[in-house]
């Protein structure tokens, strides 16, 4: 058992990362009142269930999976979910399942009686790496993503790598891509190490720690995101643009996960020797590396995302292994970055 502390002055709190620890949850988190459990129709029932089984009075909620979830109307059920069973300040909220559900009952947890508790027990290995830690919580308004939402740490986050074993391949990949990003820009010796040299994942428990290792540290220096903190954003500016697109496709199979487009949008912010080296290890994982799509659209998805921030943004990029900077680029520039991440 690994147990990482985020230092955030009175919103510290507790990472714990142990396989089977789902199991014993009750010992680490206090679930000795009622405890909103918010899950979704993908995720393994049994996961939900044995958190249900350790809680004084569980109400749980499992919505539909995917993005489709981080709504308002989802949240107004989860609220008046809490209010139909009389929640009160002390009672508390846990997500069992990925970043979807994580996001929607964090927001659902910050808003509800101006907040209670809320506890993360992520399940995919994108929220085991990056989403469950950091204090974001939000949902989408119609196709624009994470545009209502708060900043809002939980109480604990509880990791049982164990979970991971029902978890689809192409979304073991998705997460891999963020963890990828974590090292490509912090952190040379672990991108060598776990994904480099040997077998990728025969080194996921280290993966998880050290990504949040990573992430704790950006967050503990830039929680609000005023600067470090968008070093995390690398790859998601052209990745945004290609998963706005792709979200609007009505056959979301043949669409792209939020890893994969991450994933591609990387590539087209690296110089020198981090394109190389990153492409080789996107390349190893099986993680694709372009898009289809059209650039004028990708590029249109994009600004619209980036509108607020005027003409000029500030965007993450790599030209050395583990030395990730932030520079400023014209929203026009970016046009070439997108043909490049483009088939
Ligand atoms: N808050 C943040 O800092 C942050 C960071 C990165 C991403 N995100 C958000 O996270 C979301 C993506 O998260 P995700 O990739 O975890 O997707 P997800 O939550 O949609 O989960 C992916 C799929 O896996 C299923 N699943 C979950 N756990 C499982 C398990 N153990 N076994 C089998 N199936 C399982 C789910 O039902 C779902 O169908 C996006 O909405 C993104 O915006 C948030
Ligand atoms: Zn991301």
């Amino acid at each position: 058992m690994t147990t990482l502390r985020m230092e955030l002055g009175k919103n510290s709190y507790d990472i714990i990362i142990e396989r089977g620890s789902l199991k014993k949850a009750g010992e680490y988190l206090n679930l000795a009142r009622r405890v909103l459990i918010v899950t979704d129709e993908g995720v393994p029932p049994e996961y939900a269930n044995t958190l249900a089984q350790q809680c004084k009075v569980p109400v749980t909620v499992t919505v539909k999976e995917g993005e489709g979830s981080k709504s308002l109307q989802v949240l107004e059920m989860l609220l008046r979910s809490m209010l139909g069973a009389g929640f009160s300040r002390g009672d508390a909220v846990a997500a069992v399942g990925g970043g979807v559900v994580g996001d929607l009952a964090g927001f659902a947890a910050a808003s509800y009686m101006r907040g209670i508790d809320f506890y993360n027990i992520p399940t995919t290995l994108l929220s085991e790496v990056d989403s469950s830690i950091g204090g974001k919580v939000a949902v989408n308004l119609g196709d624009v993503k994470n545009i209502v939402g708060a900043f809002y740490q939980p109480k604990a986050v509880l990791i049982d790598p164990d979970t991971l074993k029902t978890l689809p391949e192409r979304q073991l990949k998705n997460g891999l891509a963020e963890a990828v990003k974590m090292a490509a820009c912090f952190d040379e010796e672990a991108f060598r190490r776990y994904y480099e040299e040997g077998d990728i994942l025969s080194h996921i428990d280290d993966i998880i720690e050290s990504s949040l290792r990573i992430k704790k540290a950006v967050v503990e220096e830039d929680e609000k995101e005023q600067g470090l903190r968008k070093m995390l954003n690398f790859g998601h500016t052209v990745g945004h643009g290609i998963e706005s697109l792709a979200g609007m496709e009505e056959d979301r199979k043949e669409g792209l996960y939020h890893g994969e487009c991450v994933a591609i949008g990387m590539l087209p912010m690296c110089g020198g020797e981090a394109k190389e080296r990153l492409l080789g290890v996107l390349r190893k994982i099986g993680l694709p590396t372009k898009a289809k799509a059209d650039a004028d659209a990708v590029m249109a998805a994009l600004a619209h995302d980036k509108k607020a921030a005027g003409s000029v943004v500030t965007v993450a990029k790599l030209d050395r292994i583990g030395e990730g900077y932030l520079a400023k680029t014209e929203l026009s520039a970016l046009a070439e970055a997108v043909k490049e991440a483009l088939a």
